[in-house]
């Protein structure tokens, strides 16, 4: 797909429910008694595995209309094992989820992905939930995954890697343990499991750098509002920070404080980032957020920051390469277990377009130029998140980008080059 150039980016736009959260409606909610309405459910590729999921392990779900879904909850151990394999797609936060949640149920179940997700790491997940006592065996560390449902117990557990997914993993199997679960993380990541589990009654303590979670008996989940997605958001806050003159406003994103590091990020790069109408909804904060475009200086990223920001690290790299001065990106060597290696795609990319990017271990740095890169053509290497990345690049670029592979932003953000298309003015791009 081509992605020409634009002068500025101008309007008001909303963007589809988070993802994070949209997964957890339906894994927490098919574990609850009675029903769970989701209003705003971001539908994606991602998802729609989710979906798919938990109606194979004999829930029922309603599609009311395009984003609002009412799940009618099997109970904590209530899951069917389904003949068939489940089939994961692309999407790493079903995955693992849905491990700690089998541990517990009666069956033998077998999960499969993709090329992108049968290559992720999953020994991360099978070491904490053996340590509980679940049966959960995978190939060589990676899928397939096979789960056979067992008596738990609680554990402490330090995380190796700062990640939600596997945080929220141990959190799910501690709902069925005999005793209280109790997960340290290194550095602080997004807390949606901890908020929604809350939410639906279950007895969840929290302290600096830990989570404990106390065996349930049954959840209750009635409502949830699922807020905009401010890693979807994040592509068009970038572009219209790069080009001088825009004005974007983004309509009831969410905000919660572990996923708003790239508007720090966009603040300590110069730019004035607005914040209105805040409001919290079952501990889920909520506001509009106003980006304009002008002029942006370098910043750096660390490891203590990337958990806030781990999927908007690669727009990070884009703007950080049209800044001026050198931006360090360091303590993200994650992002290489993601849907790609995206310090080595997202290097790939941006150099090919003209940016001054070196790939390091755990990151990036970039030399930045002040002024338009000059364009050519990237690889979204099957990741949705790259696919964005060649988009943004495109419309802030000199001579516009070709995008091979562009269709990968349907995993997450079906749509996506429609409403660029919306807020994307044409004019002088000098
Ligand atoms: C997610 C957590 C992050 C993030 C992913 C979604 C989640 O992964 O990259 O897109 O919903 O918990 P890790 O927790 O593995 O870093």
């Amino acid at each position: 797909m081509r992605i020409e150039p634009a002068a500025r980016l101008d309007g008001h736009i909303a963007v589809p429910g988070d993802k994070s959260i949209s997964h957890r409606s339906l894994l927490i909610g098919a574990l609850t008694e009675g029903e769970t309405r989701v209003s705003r459910f971001g539908r994606s590729g991602d998802t729609l595995s989710t979906l798919e999921a938990v109606r194979a392990l004999g829930v029922k779900v309603e599609e009311i209309d395009e984003d609002t879904l009412v799940v009618h909850g099997a109970g904590l151990r209530g899951l069917r094992a389904p003949e068939a394999l489940i089939d994961c797609g692309n999407a790493g936060t079903l995955v693992r989820l849905l491990a700690g949640i089998l541990a517990f149920q009666d069956g033998r179940f077998e999960l499969v992905g993709d090329e992108s997700l049968s290559r992720r790491p999953m020994a991360r997940i099978v070491e904490p939930l053996t340590q509980m006592g679940a049966a959960i065996t995978s190939a060589g560390g990676t899928l397939p995954l096979v789960v056979e449902g067992a008596r738990l117990h609680g554990i402490e557990y330090r995380l190796p890697v700062a990640s939600a997914q596997v945080k929220s993993a141990v959190l799910l199997a501690g709902l069925g343990a005999s005793g209280p679960t109790t997960v340290h993380e290194p550095a602080p990541t997004r807390d949606h499991t901890e908020l929604m589990l809350a939410a639906a009654g279950a007895r969840v303590r929290r302290r600096p750098g830990s989570v404990t979670i106390e065996p349930a008996r049954e959840l209750r989940l009635p409502e949830v509002l699922v807020p905009g997605d401010i890693s979807s958001a994040a592509p068009f806050l970038a572009a219209a920070a790069l080009l001088p003159g825009s004005r974007l406003t983004v309509h009831d994103l969410g905000l919660n404080p572990l996923r708003t590091g790239f508007l720090d990020v966009l603040e300590r790069m110069g730019v004035r980032v607005g914040i209105l109408n805040r409001r919290s909804i079952a501990g889920e904060q909520i506001g509009d957020v106003e980006v304009t475009g002008g002029e942006l200086d370098a910043t750096n990223v660390d490891a203590a920051e990337v958990p806030r920001l781990v999927d908007e690290v690669p727009l990070v790299a884009l703007l950080a390469s049209m800044a001026h001065g050198t931006t360090r990106i360091s303590g993200a060597e994650e992002l290489r277990a993601k849907e790609s290696d995206r310090i080595e795609t997202t290097t790939a990319a941006l150099r090919k377009i003209g940016a001054h990017v070196e790939e390091r271990p755990d990151g990036f740095v970039v030399r930045g130029v002040p002024a338009r890169l000059r364009g050519g053509s990237v690889d979204a290497a099957g990741d949705h998140r790259i696919a964005m990345l060649g988009a943004v690049a495109g419309i802030t670029s000199m001579e516009g980008v070709d995008v091979r592979g562009a269709d990968a932003v349907e995993i997450s953000f079906p749509g996506f080059h429609d409403l660029l298309g919306q807020v994307a003015l044409t004019g002088d791009i000098a």
